[in-house]
């Protein structure tokens, strides 16, 4: 089997091409180039496939049509991952443009490049509970109805529904999955919950001294990555092409996530968390609860990890990341940085 990324140095693209690649398929990847290195999160599995071409990257951005159906063209693959995005929902507020041309185009030219095609390629477009909105505290599911509230929301719904009518007017085996937040030790620094675990282990190792938040009340349904790559793959190996939800069936608020993170390491987080208007976003998604019984009932996915579970992952993690800045800041080969990050 043959799998073609986009997103792939991303959080979720860095899980499924694990996953992919120990179910043995060959796994093609979009990298886009930057100024410095951005395969930080795929670097071991680069060098473990350099010589097998199980894992092969090219250079290619979503906004780039023409390369991308060349890539599909001459690949051939079973299945295409539609993950790359810019999917921060606060930078969207700031880059709606740009945002909004990811989140459209990049699904839309590949529909339009998998309808021409003589072979049957399923696409996952990488759907998410941002769509819903979240202003009532109902239980979210499939038939739930969008109400996005964010640039990033409202291109992510786009391209669901694009998604939708090439599956209904052409046959493309194209496949939603609605997820809910799902976070890990790869999770982008800048997200709410690696923010605070990150925070966590450096003020626990004495190299920072203060955490700055925003919106406490936010509440979401927060899970483990790895379990909704799983999903991810399962929804695309069942026999019809449909929407899926996946989600814990709890929700936490950010305050619920930075006390337990703090209690990890016997501290009290009201001790070093203070907040700042400068993380409040001009409109905000208040509350996220997921009803994935359908992914459950049918596809037998199940969360492998709950809400304390996924804190003790990433506080653990985020410990021994700040030992190894300790001990270069004791050999001052860094300097100290009182808090982090500073965007
Ligand atoms: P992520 O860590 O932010 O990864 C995003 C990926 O998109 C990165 O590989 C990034 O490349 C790539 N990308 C950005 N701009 C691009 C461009 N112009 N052309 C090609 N690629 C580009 O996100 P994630 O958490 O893995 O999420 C994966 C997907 O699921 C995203 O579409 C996200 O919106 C969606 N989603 C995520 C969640 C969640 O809780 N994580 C929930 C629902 C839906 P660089 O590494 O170079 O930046
Ligand atoms: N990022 C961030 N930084 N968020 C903060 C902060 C802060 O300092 N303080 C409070 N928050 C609140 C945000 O206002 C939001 O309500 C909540 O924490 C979660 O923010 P993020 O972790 O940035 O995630 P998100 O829910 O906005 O978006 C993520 O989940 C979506 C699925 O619902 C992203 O992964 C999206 O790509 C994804 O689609």
């Amino acid at each position: 089997m043959k799998a073609l990324i986009t997103g792939i140095t991303g959080q979720d693209g860095a899980y499924l091409s694990e996953f992919l690649l120990s179910k043995n398929y060959e796994v093609h990847g979009i990298v886009r180039r930057s100024s410095s290195f951005n395969t930080g999160r795929i670097d071991h599995l680069i060098s473990k496939h350099t010589s097998d071409g199980k894992l092969q990257l090219y250079y290619s951005d979503l906004l780039d049509s023409s390369s991308i159906t060349n890539l599909i063209n001459n690949i051939q693959p079973d299945e295409i991952y539609n993950l790359g995005a810019q999917s921060h929902v606060a930078v969207s507020f700031q880059n709606p443009i740009l945002t909004t041309q990811l989140g459209t185009l990049g699904s839309i030219t590949i529909l339009e490049t998998i309808k021409h095609l003589d072979k049957k390629v399923k696409f996952y477009q990488a759907s998410s509970s941002e769509m819903f909105g979240g202003t009532s505290k109902e239980l979210l599911d499939e038939n739930s109805l969008f109400d996005p509230k964010s640039p990033y929301g409202a291109s992510k719904v786009f391209a669901h529904d694009i998604t939708k009518i090439y599956r209904e007017s052409y046959n493309v085996f194209g496949v939603n999955g609605i997820l809910f937040n799902h976070e890990s030790p790869l999770r982008g620094e800048t997200f709410v919950t690696r923010k605070i675990s990150k925070a966590v282990g450096r003020i626990a190792a004495g190299i920072q001294s203060k955490l700055t938040l925003g919106n406490l009340d936010a509440s979401r349904d927060w899970g483990y990555a790895k379990d909704y790559i799983e999903g991810m793959w399962l929804m695309m190996q069942y026999d019809y092409p449909e929407d899926w939800v996946l989600a814990t069936g709890v929700t936490k608020t950010v305050r619920d996530f930075a006390e337990e993170a703090f209690k990890y390491v016997n501290l009290n987080w009201e001790d070093y968390v203070i907040t700042s208007e400068k993380y409040f976003r001009p409109n905000e998604v208040d509350y996220l609860l997921g009803d994935s019984s359908k992914a459950r009932e049918v596809l037998n996915w199940k969360p492998s990890v709950d809400f304390k579970g996924l804190v003790k992952i990433m506080v653990e993690h985020d410990i021994n990341e700040a030992k190894k800045d300790f001990t270069l800041l004791k050999d001052n080969l860094i300097s100290p940085t009182w808090e982090y990050p500073k965007l």
